[in-house]
């Protein structure tokens, strides 16, 4: 029976991270999953392949809209699905073999294969027992199907089987316009699919600002998506030639039927515990079949742990990650913590998305008095030049202290310009702070400035 400070059982983001970090301040640590390779959801299903297939299908969609306009001229590339799938595992494949290279670099021990909770202190990992310290459960999330579909991931399929199609469908139908059904829903729009997503709401991407919601929608459509809203998927009929996806309007219970080569079911995700023996362990979980903590991440149970997806809040690797830090530092004794006010959100589509902290909609509804200052890339230099004048930053600052509250943004880069605001609000800054930094040019950040400007005595370009 080998002895540890910590076993984390599962590894990835969160618990890879938790992982590397105990054994950085000194704990003696192993990590159990279960998959042929580490990184989890995200490397091995989730982030990684999809922002190749994101990356290689945006590519390929450039190539045919904007090269001829800036000289680029000659035979224009088709698809090679095939080859594309191999780039994505070979892009997925050094990703898990860096996090076994980093475990063998800080002593992480892995214990391959699915591991149970064997009594205290004990975890259970193919017939071997291992004893330790602290166990922290960091094991995931699956895709949330719905009743009477049948996901057979080849024609009705989750994110995984989209992320492995044979050839691109003639006709998609996505359900669920939350983030994997518009990422994934925009790669086959532009490898040629014909996308249509079905969404149970009256706006796509739940929980984001308003405008943001309206205006990636209208973006979406522009690039050939189709959308129909407020309609609840009913079946999908698997005939020998299509698929029949039947949905009921919730407005008027009219019923339609759609024909789809492909279904992708996209409407959520839920943690992942099966095999686990947390009931017998005692765990307390919600109802919502998440694991219950503290605010510490701590468990009901004495010296175990638990984080990311398989807890509650956003179900983002950024999240797991930050929460494995937190809770490799309160096991050794440190201060963890996470400051959920500032987890940045990215939607990875063509212009990017990207959201940190409070929307105007919750603003309102807490009748928080507030100021907004925005700019479009089309007053931005840069943006212009790469045909990407689309979109807009805005900043939400409280309307008497100036700090900022919340920042969304559409456009080029999002997903890395939100970090800027991100730092800013950690140190509590006011919209003033950015304006008054001085931002290079000709960059896309300027549109970042330009929005805090506006907060105040108004932008420059706009
Ligand atoms: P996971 O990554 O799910 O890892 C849990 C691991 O535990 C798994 O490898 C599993 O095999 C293992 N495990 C489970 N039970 C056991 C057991 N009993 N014994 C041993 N091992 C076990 N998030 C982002 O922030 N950005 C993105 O761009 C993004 N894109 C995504 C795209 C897709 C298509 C999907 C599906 C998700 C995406 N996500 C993204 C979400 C992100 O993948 C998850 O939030 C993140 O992986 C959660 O990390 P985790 O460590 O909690 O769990
Ligand atoms: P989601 O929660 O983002 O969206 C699900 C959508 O499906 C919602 O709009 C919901 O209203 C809709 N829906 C639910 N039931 C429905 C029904 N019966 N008919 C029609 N629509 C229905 O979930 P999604 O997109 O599956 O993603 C799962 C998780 O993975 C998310 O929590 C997300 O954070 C994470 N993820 C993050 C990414 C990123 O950060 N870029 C990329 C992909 C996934």
């Amino acid at each position: 029976m080998a002895t540890y400070d910590v076993i984390v059982i599962g590894a990835g983001p969160g618990g890879y991270v938790c992982a590397i970090r105990c054994a950085q301040l000194g704990l003696k640590t192993a990590c159990v999953e279960g998959r042929e390779t580490l990184g989890g959801t995200c490397l091995n299903v989730g982030c990684i392949p999809s922002k190749a297939m994101l990356h290689a299908s945006e590519m390929y969609h450039e190539a045919h809209a904007h090269f001829d306009e800036m000289g680029l001229v000659g035979a224009k590339p088709s698809v090679d699905l095939p080859k594309m799938l191999t780039y994505k595992q070979s892009t997925v494949d050094t990703n898990t073999k860096g996090i076994e290279f980093l475990f063998k670099k800080n002593k992480v021990d892995w214990l391959k294969g699915w591991g149970t909770l064997a009594g205290k202190g004990q975890v259970k990992v193919g017939g071997e027992i291992h004893q330790a310290k602290h166990i922290v459960i960091a094991t995931g999330s699956e895709a949330a199907t719905l009743p009477g579909i049948e996901v057979d991931e080849e024609r009705v399929v989750t994110s995984t089987g989209a992320l492995e199609l044979s050839k691109v469908p003639k006709r998609m139908t996505v359900i669920g316009a939350g983030v994997i059904g518009l990422e994934l829903g925009s790669v086959y729009a532009r490898l040629g699919s014909e996308v249509t997503v079905v969404e149970f709401l009256d706006h796509i991407t739940p929980g984001m600002d308003g405008e943001v919601q309206k205006t990636v929608q209208r973006m979406l459509k522009k690039q050939g998506l189709t959308f129909v809203m407020g309609a609840a998927v009913q079946s999908v009929e698997k005939l020998k030639s299509k698929l029949k996806v039947t949905y009921k309007s919730r407005k008027d219970n009219a019923e339609t039927t759609l024909d789809a080569d492909v279904v992708l079911v996209a409407t959520g995700r839920r943690p992942y515990t099966d095999g686990l023996g947390l009931a017998e362990a005692g765990v307390e979980m919600t109802d919502r079949g998440m694991i219950k903590t503290d605010a510490h991440l701590r468990t009901n149970i004495d010296s175990i742990w638990a984080l990311g997806d398989v807890v509650a809040g956003p179900m983002l690797a950024h999240k797991a990650e930050d929460e494995g830090m937190a809770v490799a530092e309160s096991i050794a004794g440190q201060k963890g913590h996470v400051n959920y006010n500032v987890i940045p959100g990215v939607i990875y589509t063509a212009p990017e998305v990207a959201t940190v902290g409070q929307t105007e909609e919750q603003l309102k509804d807490e009748g928080r008095k507030y100021k907004t200052g925005k700019f479009p890339f089309m007053g931005n230099a840069r943006a212009k030049s790469h045909f990407a004048g689309d979109g807009f930053v805005k900043i939400l600052a409280d309307a008497e202290t100036d700090r900022i509250l919340g920042a969304h943004i559409i456009g080029p880069m999002a997903g890395d310009l939100i970090h800027e605001i991100c730092v800013a609000m950690e140190f509590g800054a006011a919209a003033e702070d950015l304006a008054r930094t001085c931002h290079a040019h000709p960059t896309f950040s300027e549109a970042v400035r330009e929005a805090a400007l506006a907060c105040g005595d108004g932008a420059i370009h706009a």
